[in-house]
């Protein structure tokens, strides 16, 4: 089971590195444009994420036709050996797919929101599908029920393509995705830097060291 970053923000990348919680990162378009706002250049963002990140990193193309979004991907592939080319789970997103799999270019199928979705785009080649829950919970819908389906049509035919939850808001749809079996869940920073912590943990992490220092007088270790 891996952890993703879901952000283009290179400070936040190198955090959750240091905390030993980064297997991967995800971008899409919104999250690049964001950095790129703030002066980078494309290259530059992609090219320090690349660096810093030990495992996959999803970079989306900006495409819908065919010819063009083969070639971004192209261009997006060369920037690194750990760089996992990012393409909508539309017709031509499905072509590009197949192409770049004959290639051997590791392909995320993003912005799919049922099984049918998942299941042409594991078809196609994808190494990833990318189904996003909390957009789905945005309608009235149940983004979960999606992954439980896509898990299930995957273990029914065999299919090797990584469930990779993407879209989360909270820990629950975590722990949800956790329980299912998720391959990968990408998480926004803020739902990653709350994980690690729990409210009775602190409490009792305090409540021992006073025990402690009542006793003894003082925090000194007796060994
Ligand atoms: C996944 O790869 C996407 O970048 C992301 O999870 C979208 O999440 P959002 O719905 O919070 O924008």
């Amino acid at each position: 089971m891996k952890l993703f970053l879901d952000s283009a923000n290179i400070e936040e990348i190198k955090k959750a590195r240091e905390w030993g919680l980064l297997d991967g990162v995800t971008t899409n378009p919104s999250l690049v444009a964001k950095e790129m706002s703030k002066g980078k250049g494309f290259r530059e963002v992609i090219t320090e994420i690349l660096h810093e990140t030990p495992g996959p990193v999803s970079i989306e193309v900006i495409a819908t036709d065919y010819e063009t979004m083969l070639s971004q991907a192209l261009k997006i592939s060369s920037l690194g050996s750990n760089a996992v080319v990012k393409l909508p789970m539309t017709l031509n997103g499905l072509n590009a797919t197949r192409a770049l799999k004959e290639k051997r270019i590791p392909v995320n199928s993003t912005l799919i929101f049922n099984g049918i979705q998942a299941l042409f785009a594991a078809k196609a080649g994808a190494e990833f599908v990318s189904p996003f829950v909390g957009r789905l919970d945005d309608i009235g819908e149940d983004g979960m029920s999606v992954i439980e389906q896509i898990k299930t049509i995957f273990t029914n035919y065999d299919i090797k393509t990584k469930i990779l939850v993407a879209s989360i808001r909270n820990p629950l749809h975590v722990v949800r995705a956790m329980i299912m079996g998720a391959d990968v869940i990408t998480l926004p920073f803020d739902v990653l830097s709350k994980l690690p912590s729990h409210p009775k943990t602190d409490e009792g992490l305090s409540r021992f060291l006073k025990d402690w220092e009542n006793a003894f007088g003082s925090m000194e270790f007796p060994l």
